[in-house]
């Protein structure tokens, strides 16, 4: 047979075109992943207890118990090295293992200077200078969603054989601060998790030709240089995270049929082919709620709606204007009143709760003890799930997981892969609880001094143990402003 592409390139061989054509794709994905957890955090009784705030707000309206906060000698650099290391001695990895490492963040250091560079400057005081300089990497900036499109381009580089036989690292590292006293201040939290990627992984392959974007410039939540805390319009960056990840999900459902991934059958949904979801996590709640729209997006138009109506015994209300923009939409109260109350009544329903607890509730356990991770909170909530879903007793050996990844400003990227045979060697070793560590509670007094910046790098609360830390900022002299000095301490 003769391949289209021999008219296009006919100096090519027609063996190379065969392969060109028809090519084995390696089969990529994720292999491992390690977390790293700061030692402090707040508890949200205390916290509701100085903000006059119902501290039932904070369990069920969010989703939030512990909020891990950053001790003064730490940052997304040695947060991002410390979760590196972990991965790296956990899988026995030597530097010439590893030939790329990408550091995805939203809270940058530098203008100009990557953190993936920081990280290389600590793994190498642990492994020998220039242990690491065959490698390449970049940090990528996308808000949340950065961590995704970092995996996506680092599965395509292995895909592609540019790898040489070496794994990718990436890491999302992030500190989620907001102002004191704002509404998201109770949707804070620190930490960064390393995924380890690479050709036959034992945990996750990628489902590939599937994965979908969807983009615009907005303004739901961003900060300014020089601004350590965002500027966030909470409800309207809450209903663009619904809306992105919907698009993205249509292009990935479009793309999923046409490639023969999923197939479906009369009144059949595409959320029945996935087994498992894990999404953006800027709090526990905002997964239920994601869930809630994605079901009632592609369940609307299927056999079952009627059903899912009668149980929630009202119709779904529709805007006035529904072709209208985010603002005209949110500007219409009654339609959003009516539609809260639809979406709680929906939520309520057996249709969704079944759906809820089989597929989402596992990968929710996490945020709710440590908080918002930005980029991280997505990876950090996969960790979960496999955890508990392993805890469980459920089998999850070709099991699909559809991932929802949001990043304001604005982006989202939905993809899926499939937990693989050896996924066992992997989860089972897992533990939240041991790999986070013995955590100090912070007093409301202690904790607003850490976010005023109150404190130096070397009064730290946590005297830091086989970990890196941040020593210095800035020198002696004016060209040594913001250089960053880390150290390990053994
Ligand atoms: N008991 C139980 N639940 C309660 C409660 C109580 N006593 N009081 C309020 N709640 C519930 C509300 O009903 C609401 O639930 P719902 O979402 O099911 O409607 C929930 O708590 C949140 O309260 P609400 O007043 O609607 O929001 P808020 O002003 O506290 O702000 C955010 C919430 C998320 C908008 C805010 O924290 C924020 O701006 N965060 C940063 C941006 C962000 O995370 N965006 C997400 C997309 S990236």
């Amino acid at each position: 047979m003769i391949c289209k592409d021999q008219i296009i390139f006919p100096e090519i061989p027609l063996n190379d075109y065969q392969h060109y054509c028809n090519p084995v794709m390696p089969v990529v994905g994720i292999d491992d992943l390690a977390m790293y957890i700061p030692k402090l955090y707040i508890d949200y009784k205390d916290f509701a207890e100085a903000r006059g705030i119902n501290p039932q707000k904070l369990e069920y309206g969010i989703g939030i118990k512990k909020m891990a906060i950053a001790d003064t000698n730490q940052d997304s650099a040695c947060m991002a090295a410390n979760a590196c290391i972990k991965l790296m001695q956990k899988n026995h990895l030597h530097p010439e293992d590893i030939g790329r490492i990408y550091v995805a963040t939203e809270s940058s250091l530098d203008e100009s200077k990557a953190m993936n560079s920081f990280v290389i400057g600590m793994l190498e005081q642990i492994y020998g200078d220039c242990s690491f300089e065959h490698a390449g990497g970049i940090e990528c900036k996308f808000a949340c969603v950065s961590g995704s499109y970092a995996l996506y381009d680092n599965a395509n580089w292995i895909r592609a054989e540019e790898n040489n036989g070496q794994a990718a690292i990436v890491v999302v590292s992030d500190i989620a601060k907001y102002d004191i006293g704002s509404t998201g201040e109770y949707t804070q939290g620190a930490g960064a998790v390393a995924l380890l990627v690479k050709e036959n992984p034992r945990l996750l392959a990628f489902d590939p030709k599937v994965p979908s974007t969807t983009i615009k410039n907005e303004y739901d939540f961003y900060r300014p240089f020089g601004k350590e805390t965002p500027l966030v319009n909470g409800s309207y960056s809450n209903l663009l995270y619904l809306i992105s990840v919907r698009k993205a999900f249509d292009a990935y459902k479009e793309k999923a049929i046409k490639t023969g991934l999923i197939q479906l059958k009369d009144g059949e949904s595409i959320t029945d082919h996935i087994d498992f979801f894990a999404v953006h996590l800027p709090y526990r709640k905002m997964g239920e709620k994601a869930l809630a729209y994605l079901l009632r997006h592609e369940w609307r138009y299927l056999p079952r709606w009627k059903h899912v109506i009668k149980e929630v015994g009202m119709s779904e209300p529709q805007p006035k204007d529904p072709r209208g923009t985010i603002e005209s939409i949110l500007a219409d109260t009654e339609f959003m009143k009516a539609d809260e109350q639809f979406r709680r009544a929906f939520m309520q329903t057996s249709f969704y709760n079944e759906v809820y607890e089989k597929k989402m509730a596992s990968s929710l356990e996490a945020s709710a003890i440590i908080g918002n991770l930005y980029t991280a909170s997505m990876y950090m909530g996969l960790r979960s799930m496999l955890e508990f879903e392993f805890k469980k007793g459920t089998d999850l050996e070709q099991k699909r997981i559809g991932f929802g990844s949001y990043g304001s400003g604005s982006s989202a990227m939905v993809f899926s892969g499939t937990v693989q045979s050896q996924y066992k060697e992997v989860v089972s070793k897992m533990d939240l609880d041991s790999e986070i560590g013995p955590r100090q509670k912070l007093t409301m007094e202690e904790y607003e001094r850490l976010h005023r910046n109150e404190r130096g790098f070397n009064d730290s609360i946590i005297q830091a143990h086989k970990e890196f830390v941040l020593v210095r900022v800035g020198g002696n002299t004016a060209e040594k402003a913001g250089l960053r000095v880390y150290n390990y301490v053994s």
